[in-house]
């Protein structure tokens, strides 16, 4: 009995030393310098995604709702400040029926006072294969009048850590009385994941 004892001391102390370890290293902020094969990174790729986004405004199931506009807003032909907050569907084609890759999701303003510009602060989470949660995030001007605009990628989760690049994206439809859109994204991303 006294054997057993000893024995449950023993663990209960060495559990107290692991956990005094577990607190110290909790403590510490930050460590420097580390080498980069610490994360076991793999070697930097290059990705090409090709999809459609499809921004709704109009109808029972929108997919960009506005969220706040100032009290000037509606003296600006471009409706400057006009905000809105999106969850737009990302597809393959650009059929809305074909095969859904993922969702944009994230605000945008109207930012521009002479010019019809668009501030963009979107995260691209994606649900095909492979990609499936992985996500991307975009912080961009877009001159929505230019044919093809270009938009920054500067940082990503899952297999887009580390993610940076750009987007090339064109208008591929827009219902210019009700402002549902049809964007073709051609997105090149450098990233670490497989
Ligand atoms: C993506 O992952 C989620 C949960 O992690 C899972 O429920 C879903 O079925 C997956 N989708 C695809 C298309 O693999």
């Amino acid at each position: 009995m006294a054997q057993v004892d000893i024995k449950n001391k023993c663990a209960i102390f060495i559990i107290f030393l692991f956990s005094l370890l577990i607190v110290g290293e909790s403590t510490q902020f930050s460590s420097e310098n580390l080498p980069i094969t610490s994360l076991a990174l793999k070697k930097e790729k290059l990705t090409h995604l090709h999809f459609y986004l499809h921004d709704t405004i109009s109808g029972n199931n929108p997919t960009s709702v506005p969220v706040a506009r100032a009290p000037t807003t509606n003296t600006y032909q471009t409706l400057f400040g006009l905000t809105y907050v999106i969850d737009d569907p990302l597809t393959m084609g650009p059929e809305i029926t074909s095969k859904l890759v993922g969702r944009a999701q994230g605000m945008l303003a109207s930012a521009g006072q002479n010019e019809f510009v668009l501030s963009m602060a979107l995260n691209f989470v994606f649900s095909e294969g492979k990609y499936n949660g992985s996500t991307f995030s975009l912080l961009a001007r877009n001159p929505v009048l230019s044919n093809p605009r270009e938009f920054s990628i500067v940082g990503g989760s899952g297999l887009f850590r580390f993610a940076r690049g750009y987007v090339l994206a064109k208008t591929y439809f827009l219902d210019e009385t009700k402002g549902n859109a049809i964007v073709e994204y051609d997105a090149h991303i450098l990233h670490y994941g497989d």
